[in-house]
């Protein structure tokens, strides 16, 4: 990906990108890797940050953004988590193997992860949040001697709609994060993980986080945040270091249309990720 805009003569250009992988992450929900067609593209695929996104084009159907899900320690290819709900959705969907879309990105802020170097870092995702989330799991893998303790809580409905389920059980038994799951119920009964609500698994690490100089990243449900910030908030995490990722509808991705735009705001520049000192002075964002 191109993110010194200047290297771009046009900076909606889009770059043609070839659907190397795929497969079902859960019943709506499908895993996309993507290689760039152009060598010359293809070399700057590393240059974004975990949090950002792509915009996706098919022509004739539309565009739409996307999380970036891999991470830029591992450049050789873009993965996605992206959920079927309407008609671009649909569309993509009918790709396979080989076949190609338009990528143009990154776009947003993203994640500052050098900021967040010699600090505990606790991630908490729910749902559709574990996509750009696993970009900074992945991350902080890669560059794990950079950080102090690492601790990933995510939660699903039910075991078979957790996105990513087979890499954070590998996640979990590398141990390189300390990694907690959770399902709300387990109609399966081969759960061997926790069952209840993401919130439950703070008990795993009260008093084990050094809450002056520590972050929390959260994405997940809007109904998420609310409990989520609760629990962070009573272990006096500052607001200014947590930090969520926000979705609103985009059409430009880059400060032009002001689609994204609430109280002079651009959630395609100045987020998707906002801390919560942000969220309080723009309730709207949620
Ligand atoms: C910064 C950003 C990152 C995103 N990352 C991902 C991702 O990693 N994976 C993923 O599956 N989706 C992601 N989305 C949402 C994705 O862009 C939309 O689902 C997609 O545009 C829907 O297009 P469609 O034409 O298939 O559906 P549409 O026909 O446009 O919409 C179908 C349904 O989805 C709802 N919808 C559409 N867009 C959004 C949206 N932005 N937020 C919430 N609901 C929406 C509509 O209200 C409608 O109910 C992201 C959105 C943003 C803004
Ligand atoms: S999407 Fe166009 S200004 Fe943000």
């Amino acid at each position: 990906m191109i993110s010194d805009r200047s290297k771009l003569e046009n900076p909606y250009e889009d770059h043609l990108a070839t659907i190397i992988d795929y497969r079902d992450l859960t019943s709506d929900t499908r895993y996309y890797k993507l290689k760039f067609v152009d060598p010359e593209i293809q070399k700057h695929t590393g240059d974004y940050r975990p949090g950002q996104f792509a915009m996706f084009s098919i022509p004739g159907v539309g565009e739409a953004p996307f999380s970036i899900s891999s991470t830029p320690t591992r450049p050789a290819f873009l993965e996605f988590g992206i959920r079927k709900v309407g008609s671009f959705t649909d569309a993509l969907f009918k790709k396979k193997e080989g076949d190609t879309v338009y990528i143009r990105g990154p776009y947003g802020n993203g994640f500052d992860m050098e900021r967040m170097e010699g600090k505990d870092i606790v991630i908490v995702s729910g749902g559709l949040g574990a996509v750009p989330l696993r970009s900074v799991l992945l991350y902080l893998e890669d560059k794990r001697e950079l950080y102090n303790n690492v601790f990933f809580l995510n939660g699903a409905r039910t075991p078979d709609d957790m996105l990513f389920k087979e890499d954070f059980l590998a996640m979990h038994a590398r141990e390189i994060i300390e990694t907690h799951l959770t399902v709300d119920k387990d109609p399966t009964g081969e759960w061997n993980h926790n069952v209840g609500v993401v919130t439950t698994l703070f008990e795993k690490i009260n008093g084990r986080v050094d809450n002056d100089n520590a972050y929390a990243l959260i994405c997940g449900p809007p109904v998420m945040y609310k409990f989520v910030i609760k629990e962070l908030l009573e272990m006096d995490f500052s607001k200014k270091n947590i930090l969520m990722t926000l979705e609103r509808r985009m059409k430009c991705g880059q400060g032009h249309c002001g689609h994204c735009a609430i109280h002079g705001v651009y959630t395609c520049l100045d987020g998707p990720v906002f801390n919560f000192w942000d969220y309080e002075r723009m309730v709207e964002l949620i």
